[in-house]
């Protein structure tokens, strides 16, 4: 299969500096909210980059959860390669790829975990399939088959039969709290609109627009 003529035009309104939001967040926001009405598919979905000690680097999708001021949350298993790898190496990088609209948007930060009553706070709202699911899968290990996952969900079913089913200690959220965070907006003759926001050492954020 060659798919090296795999190519289209990207004819989108173009993105300028008197558009942008002062705070990136609010920049976000909008882009976001013009994300999900468009349809974008699962438009939370984000690409999350890390690399442990030995800086070779991973990646894997994860769902974003929460965002605002103070950074960007997604939900995970602190016992997984991802939380070893930000356990070594806290900065991380996110992208999320809204191709419908031809945009994407890169984030670069620091991860930290939340307090355990966020984390608490949004596994309360779970289905309460995928609270027990949290509750089976050391996420990561190596595993010697599916019974053994549909075996674990039974003795959990079991486990807590009654009640509410608490919080894992293993699982929880990170933050991502942003210092750099791109807007890229496609456009046509592969002249791109690229505004990057970096964070000063005073809180404000710079805005420089990057060659495509
Ligand atoms: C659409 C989609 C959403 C996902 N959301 C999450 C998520 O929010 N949290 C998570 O831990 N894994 C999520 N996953 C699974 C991860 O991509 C990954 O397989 C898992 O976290 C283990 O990654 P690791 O071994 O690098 O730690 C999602 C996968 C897909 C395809």
């Amino acid at each position: 299969m060659d798919i090296s003529d795999y190519r289209r035009e990207y004819m989108s309104q173009g993105l300028s500096r008197k558009d942008l939001k002062a705070d990136p967040v609010d920049q976000f926001e909008l882009w976001f909210r013009q994300a999900d009405e468009a349809g974008i598919v699962d438009a939370n979905a984000m690409s999350l980059a890390t690399a442990g000690r030995d800086a070779s680097p991973s990646i894997r999708t994860v769902l974003l959860k929460l965002f605002d001021y103070r950074g960007f949350v997604f939900f995970t298993n602190y016992g997984s390669r991802k939380a070893h790898q930000i356990d070594e190496n806290a900065r991380v990088a996110i992208l999320f790829p809204w191709l419908g609209l031809n945009r994407q948007v890169k984030i670069e930060g620091v991860a930290e975990r939340v307090a355990t009553h966020e984390s608490l706070r949004y596994f309360s709202t779970r289905p309460r399939g995928s609270q027990l699911g949290a509750w089976c899968s050391n996420q990561s290990e190596v595993i010697s088959s599916r019974q053994f996952l549909e075996a674990k969900l039974m003795e959990m079913k079991q486990k807590f039969m009654e009640g509410e089913v608490p919080l894992p200690s293993f699982w929880g959220g990170y933050r991502i709290v942003p210092d750099l965070i791109e807007f890229w907006q496609g456009r046509e003759n592969r002249l791109h609109d690229r505004f990057q926001y970096r964070k000063q050492s005073d809180g404000s954020w710079s805005v420089e627009r990057l060659a495509p």
